[in-house]
């Protein structure tokens, strides 16, 4: 893939196997949280592992100052958290030559020298020019802090990098502050949003199955398709993250932050090149031709017991279930509607995009009982939770002395295709990518506050939301939300 002209992000094309970053330390605010004992130490561990951190490098934990850990605190609770949690088990000399390379240095707004002075350390044993990244894996009322505070103490300079977590704002008018907050400390090519979902093998193939076969770009389009379902209910419930959950709800902890970016892959144009800039700039075209969300075509539901968690309030009408109809108003999709769901304690845990295919007369096949169900004859099914698979459903003869049809499938799966060795985790793929600085699969600015913006009939004017039983697929309007075609689960 050669680079777009005048395109001004390094490295033009995705990394190979053997590109690994310069020198780097690597600053995690939140080490004591959640997202780093579950994702993120265990992910850098395989990163390590995989040779695919800098030779140099080094790992400074970080988290207010209430927390008065030693190095060796930080080390302790690293490998616990890669034991319980990673495919790499901590052991051996590979684990010491890791832990020799932790560090760990509180910070406070008032006070941000036991960090400063942990980073100076960790760069004078380096040597030479270090690359900074900072990742704020961090709850989102602490954003503005933590950049606030890398200003304040100057650790920003150069060509430092920040890494920020999700949801980023929680309406059009937060996002912009929180845009203006991070601009006045880091510069937009330096700012590397976070969406997990977008590191994934699978939905990155979403590029590679469209754009690198000759088969199914052709159809992509609503000459073709006549629906498209972007789906990925769960079985967990809010569990321990009631705060946090009741004041985000399904729809900004999935829809917006990650389901429409997939929906920005599946409906793209070719870009000029995987390089950041055409890429992102083709996301962001389909962005712009969003239709303001219209709430008639809206479920929200809420699970019973909801009320009951810990954390959530009494009388809270926070969706635990979303389902809503998007639009994608160009020459393209005219006319396809888009259905995207998401929600807990729902029966299965699954991350499915699916594309319904006009039906073709069937009138010829007069044997043929017209069973399956509408927009059931042809669908591609595109299973983007890892490993991933990709089935297209279609019709073949049923043997016997009658043409009559059944309904079968070819499916490719990755867990029995590739070597699954050289797969990388979500957040594996886009820390290695902060580092390379490039910016493809991360959402920029502008990308953004577009999908506030046509969030905002929604957020001002929501439906009520509806009860459902735990371990359901919701309420029963969930189906006249996508009638007259059908849920491809359910
Ligand atoms: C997170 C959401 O961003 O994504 C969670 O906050 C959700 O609520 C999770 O469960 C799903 O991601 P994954 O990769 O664990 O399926």
């Amino acid at each position: 893939m050669s680079p777009a002209s005048g395109a001004p992000e390094a490295p033009a094309s995705r990394p190979r196997s053997h590109t690994r970053p310069e020198p780097y330390v690597y600053v995690l605010f939140g080490a004591t949280g959640d997202l780093a004992k579950r994702k993120l130490l265990p992910g850098l561990y395989h990163l390590f592992v995989a040779g695919l951190l800098p030779e140099k490098f080094r790992i400074i934990g970080t988290s207010p100052r209430k927390f008065e850990w030693a190095d060796d605190d930080f080390a302790a609770h690293a490998k616990a958290a890669i034991d319980q949690f990673g495919n790499t088990k901590p052991t051996g000399p590979q684990w010491d030559q890791f832990a020799s390379r932790l560090s760990f240095g509180a910070a406070s707004t008032d006070d941000t020298s036991q960090l400063v002075s942990a980073v100076e350390a960790a760069e004078s044993a380096i040597g030479g020019h270090v690359g900074r990244l900072f990742h704020l894996a961090v709850p989102p009322s602490a954003f503005t802090t933590v950049i606030k505070l890398l200003g304040a103490c100057g650790l920003n300079k150069g060509d430092a990098k920040v890494i920020i977590e999700k949801p980023f704002g929680e309406d059009l008018a937060s996002a912009r502050q929180l845009n203006d907050v991070v601009h006045s400390v880091f510069d937009e090519s330096r700012v590397f949003r976070i969406d997990h979902f977008l590191g994934k093998e699978s939905v990155d193939n979403i590029l590679a199955f469209r754009f690198a076969n000759g088969l199914f770009e052709p159809i992509w389009n609503r000459q073709h398709v006549e629906y498209v379902q972007i789906d990925v209910p769960e079985t967990l419930s809010v569990d321990d993250r009631g705060a946090f959950y009741d004041a985000t709800g399904a729809f900004r902890d999935m829809v917006v932050t990650h389901l429409f970016q997939v929906l920005g892959f599946v409906a793209m144009e070719p870009p000029t090149s995987l390089a950041a800039k055409p890429l992102r700039d083709e996301k962001g075209k389909v962005f712009d031709a969003l239709k303001p969300i219209d709430v008639r075509h809206v479920v929200r539901g809420q699970y019973n017991g909801f009320l009951a968690t810990n954390g959530v309030r009494p009388d809270s009408d926070t969706e635990t279930l979303v389902a809503v109809r998007a639009e994608v108003e160009n020459w393209r999709w005219h006319g396809v509607p888009f259905y995207l769901r998401s929600g807990k304690c729902m029966p299965e845990s699954r991350q499915v995009i699916t594309l319904g295919l006009a039906q073709p007369p069937l009138r010829m096949f007069h044997t043929h009982q017209q069973d399956a169900p509408m927009g059931r004859v042809n669908e591609i099914v595109i299973d983007f939770a890892d490993p991933g698979s990709i089935t297209v459903e279609f019709m073949a003869k049923v043997p016997g002395p009658d043409m009559s049809l059944g309904a079968t499938s070819m499916t490719f799966r990755y867990d029995d295709s590739f070597a699954q060795a050289n797969a990388l985790e979500g957040y594996e793929r886009l820390i290695l990518l902060a580092m390379l600085g490039d910016q493809s699969l991360f959402t920029r600015a502008d990308g953004i506050e577009r999908v506030w913006e046509i969030s905002e009939p929604l957020l001002t004017s929501p439906p009520p939301v509806e009860p459902y039983e735990k371990g359901t697929w919701g309420p029963d309007t969930m189906h006249k939300v996508i009638a007259p075609h059908r849920w491809y689960l359910h």
